[in-house]
């Protein structure tokens, strides 16, 4: 099966995701994830990401697109993927129709998951994260242990971007940039909206009942 989850900053993508791509045997494709991987292990890309992202501006398409491409035809994608946070603007949008031509693996469904601004802030203020992936909320989805990773046991940090005024700033970079293609693909036909403010298993199972169409 093969799934965007798209959404705002801090609607719950990486959240769902990690559930998900255990659940249905699929990888999950984070940009972000491989982008802050980048940046710890000094790559060149990193170093040239962590200037936009520190920023709470996108990295410029060029750069996703030639990333995103490299991990689709990666062996793990037979099956299917899972991609959260791409594509974030209309050319990343283009060049994914026509890599997904190639590969003969065009997307099912791009799930929407909807929260509002106020809600997304308190998210995103409150999240603790790990360098596998996880992440955690103070107050919504505490870890077991205060500071410490339930799936590896690693020490949660605080994203450089969860401060307040990269927040905000992310949140209309999305407005702008990333929104419309909320049209794009409800005009492809393949959009589905999630309401995504209930709890993290009401979420997952409203997407499992979407998902499970194309196992
Ligand atoms: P990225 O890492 O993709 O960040 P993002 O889109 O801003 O999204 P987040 O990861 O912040 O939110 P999320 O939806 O995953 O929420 P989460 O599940 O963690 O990108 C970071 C940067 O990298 C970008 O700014 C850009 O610079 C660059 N980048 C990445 N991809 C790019 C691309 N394609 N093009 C250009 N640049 C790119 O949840 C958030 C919090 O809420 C957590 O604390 C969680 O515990 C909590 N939570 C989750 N679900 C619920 C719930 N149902 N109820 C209550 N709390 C919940
Ligand atoms: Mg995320
Ligand atoms: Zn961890």
């Amino acid at each position: 099966m093969n799934i965007a989850l798209f959404g705002p900053p801090g609607a719950g993508k990486g959240t769902q995701a990690k559930e998900l791509s255990k659940y249905y045997n699929i990888p999950h494709i984070s940009t972000g994830d491989i982008l802050r991987a980048n940046v710890r292990d000094g790559t060149e890309l990193g170093l040239k990401a962590k200037q936009y992202m520190d920023k709470g501006e996108l990295v410029p398409d060029e750069v996703l697109i030639g990333l995103i491409r490299n991990r689709l035809t990666e062996p793990d994608c037979e099956t299917g993927y899972l991609l959260d946070g791409y594509p974030r603007t209309i050319p990343q949008a283009d060049a994914l129709t026509g890599i997904l031509s190639d590969i003969n693996k065009p997307l099912d469904a791009v799930i929407n998951i909807e929260v509002s601004d106020d809600e997304l802030v308190k998210r995103l203020s409150g999240r603790r994260s790990c360098t596998c992936g996880e992440s955690y909320h103070v107050v919504f989805n505490p870890p077991e242990k205060e500071g410490v990773c339930n799936a590896c046991g690693a020490e949660l940090y605080q994203r450089d971007d969860d401060k307040e005024e990269v927040i905000r700033q992310r949140l209309s970079v999305y407005n702008e940039k990333t929104k419309p293609l909320i049209n794009y693909y409800d005009d492809a036909g393949i959009l589905v909206n999630i309401d995504g403010t209930g709890a993290v298993d009401a979420v997952f199972a409203d997407i499992c009942k979407v998902m499970d169409q194309f196992k």
